[in-house]
């Protein structure tokens, strides 16, 4: 009797401790909301009409690929369609993980890096305009035809936010 419960107890705790393996390896995880902005960032948003923007986005596209600059080039981890070609970059293309980020959070994330990983930070090599673009067109990967509502602090239908300022009324940005 003794004998079996420790067995099992130890069956257990190597379950647990392979859950935690798996966990550790990043995808096998449920997608968990990356921690807010920092206060520098919190109030940082997409400009006006840059979502989904066709101009905007292949404008993005170039900075994402290096062909802009070769120094920049985002899709030699992240992929030229989203899915990761470097070990722990997450894929652009999940919908469900990518929509845990607001603007602010990947503005940040992309002007500050990640620390302790291979994102580095990008704010010496990108104005805020182009680091805008880079977003807009990531966002197409996973997020298409989407645009983030700061009003109502989630991802909606392109158009839908209402966050632009109606033609007579005037902008808080
Ligand atoms: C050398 C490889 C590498 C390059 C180049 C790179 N990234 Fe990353 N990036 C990563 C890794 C790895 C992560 C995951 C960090 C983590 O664990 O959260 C990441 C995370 C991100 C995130 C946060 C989302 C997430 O999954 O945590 C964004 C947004 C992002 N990268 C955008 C970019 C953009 C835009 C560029 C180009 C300007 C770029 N990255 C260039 C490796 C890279």
């Amino acid at each position: 009797m003794k004998k079996d419960t420790c067995r099992k107890t130890v069956g257990v705790i190597a379950m647990v401790a392979m859950g935690w393996t798996v966990s550790a390896c990043g995808e096998a995880k449920p997608p968990a909301p990356p921690p807010p902005p920092p206060p520098e960032y919190a109030d940082k948003h997409m400009p006006d009409g840059y979502w989904n923007n066709p101009d905007i986005i292949a404008e993005g596209k170039a900075i994402y690929t290096g062909a802009e600059n070769i120094d920049v080039n985002c899709a030699s981890c992240h992929g030229k369609d989203g899915k990761p070609v470097k070990a722990g970059a997450r894929d652009f293309r999940g919908t469900e993980h990518m929509k845990l980020f607001s603007d602010s959070q990947w503005f940040w994330r992309v002007s500050e890096g990640v620390k302790g990983t291979k994102m580095k930070a990008w704010k010496s090599k990108l104005s805020e305009d182009e680091r805008w673009k880079v977003i807009a067109y990531e966002a197409t990967f996973g997020l298409k035809d989407m645009e983030y509502s700061v009003a109502k602090k989630q991802w909606v239908p392109a158009g839908t936010s209402g966050d632009a300022p109606a033609a007579s009324g005037e902008s808080s940005k």
